[in-house]
């Protein structure tokens, strides 16, 4: 079974899905991480980010690993090191490469068959699972979310004024929302919940209580489609 979770940068969705996988007892799926482990392996190779071909090769033969709330990469722990901002200033090259998407959407495609995952990223209900029985898109208005952002900074040490987090806001909302290929888009069928104002406490019962219903109506329905039809 599938939760897909999609959203802005910064409306919260790592720590509530985390935490609500933890609920449900599903495992957690950190797509952002991958497209950061890959910009991590691109920057220390040396490798021409306008390299589409690379990049592919990069996203096709990475060795990822998740392990708790751990991410490796060849064996070397590369948590703290996928967060840094150099990265992160760098990653739109990654996430706009169509050959990068194609082999990273087929590997989470491949994780999640192995078990219940909660799966969150931008494409997640739209491209990587458009059949998951639940979608949910996570924002925030853009104070909000630069706030939260400001605050990871600086329990990282880095100092940043709320005026240049809000500016990288809304430069990374703007290329999520407008690659070719996986942009940022709200699915259909997915139910949108905002955080402002919200306790992450708050926000994981909400989405509890969402994931709950949706996977009672996909067990009833399975439960109808076997019983015979009475004429
Ligand atoms: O969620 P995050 O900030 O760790 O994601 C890092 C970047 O990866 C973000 O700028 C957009 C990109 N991304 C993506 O294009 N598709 C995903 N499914 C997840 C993240």
């Amino acid at each position: 079974m599938i939760i897909a979770i999609d959203g802005p940068a910064g409306a919260g969705k790592s720590t509530v899905t985390r935490r609500l996988a933890d609920r449900l007892g599903f495992q957690f799926l950190d797509t952002g991480a991958m497209y950061r482990a890959v910009t991590f392996v691109a920057l220390r190779d040396d490798v021409g980010l306008d390299d589409e071909d690379a990049l592919g090769k990069i996203a096709q033969n990475i060795d990822l690993r998740f392990e708790d709330d751990k991410v490796f990469v060849g064996g070397e722990d590369v948590t703290q090191a996928i967060r840094k901002p150099e990265v992160t200033r760098k990653i739109k090259s990654i996430a706009d490469a169509v050959e990068v998407r194609r082999h990273l959407v087929s590997l989470q495609q491949k994780i999640a068959a192995s078990g219940d995952f909660v799966s969150e990223g931008r494409d997640q209900g739209t491209v990587a699972f458009p059949d998951a029985i639940c979608k949910i898109y996570l924002t925030a208005s853009t104070r909000f979310r630069a706030i939260r952002r400001a605050l990871q900074l600086e329990q990282q040490g880095v100092k940043a004024g709320l005026e240049e987090v809000i500016a990288e806001i809304n430069s990374r909302d703007y290329n999520d929302e407008n690659r070719k290929v996986g942009r940022l888009l709200k699915a259909d069928d997915a139910v949108e919940v905002n955080t402002d104002n919200k306790t992450i406490d708050d926000v994981v019962d909400e989405l509890e209580q969402i994931a709950k219903e949706k996977i009672a109506d996909s067990e009833s329905s399975q439960q109808r489609s076997k019983s015979p039809k009475v004429v």
